[in-house]
């Protein structure tokens, strides 16, 4: 089954570095990222599970939890990490799941066929804290995933949620966001009393409201 944003992140039991998880009790209140990795001991998996460690703060401040699917076993894992942390200059800290049977795999829809039948490809899910998905992001294994995107869709969703806005191309931290279309523009001042600017009727520019 293919997941969409909106569905509600599939639950799980499974095997991992840092012991079995329920993955629904295990992300407990925070927003979650679960991202699939082709396989363990190959070299652009082991530059991104090395910066996910080195952002370990990052996602702390953002109050989301990371954890990672590979189909190798769980000796594989605790041997990979070892050189992760060797090379990345890191120290893994995050559960790696050891989705020998594909379970976690299939229910997120990891393993595209037409490109490997075997060996999952690079997806990432960005869960709320209600469980539902709210973003997904899937790469190729030749493409590494850029982190710092990663961090900015979460920065987005989690301002997103909270306040009628949306972010605008290429939009950072601390830029002037867009107030949604279904504010109407009577009630724009009291729900912005940082101020706006209206560019056209639907194209309405206010500063960050949480910053
Ligand atoms: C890698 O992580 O380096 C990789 C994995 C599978 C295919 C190609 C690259």
């Amino acid at each position: 089954m293919s997941l969409r944003i909106g569905d509600d992140a599939p639950n799980f039991t499974a095997q991992t570095t840092l012991g079995v998880i329920d993955f629904h009790q295990w992300l407990g209140d925070t927003w979650g990222i679960i991202y699939s990795h082709p396989a363990d001991f190959t070299p652009v998996c082991t530059t991104e599970l090395g910066r996910t460690a080195q952002l370990k703060d990052e996602f702390s401040k953002r109050d989301t939890k990371v954890v990672a699917v590979s189909t190798d076993d769980l000796e594989a894992h605790k041997g990979w990490i070892n050189d992760i942390n060797e090379t990345q200059n890191t120290k893994v800290e995050f559960p790696i799941i050891a989705d020998t049977d594909k379970n976690v795999a299939t229910l997120y829809n990891m393993i595209h066929p037409n490109f490997s039948t075997t060996a999952t490809v690079r997806s990432v899910y960005f869960i709320n804290p209600a469980k539902k998905i709210q973003a997904i992001i899937t790469y190729p294994a030749s493409t590494g995933r850029n982190f710092t995107e990663i961090l900015r869709v979460l920065d987005s969703l989690q301002l997103t949620a909270g306040h009628s806005v949306a972010t605008p191309v290429d939009w950072e931290v601390g830029q002037d966001v867009i107030i949604s279309p279904s504010v109407k523009q009577e009630d724009v001042e009291v729900k912005f009393p940082k101020g706006h600017r209206v560019i056209k009727p639907y194209l309405r520019y206010t500063p960050q409201p949480n910053k």
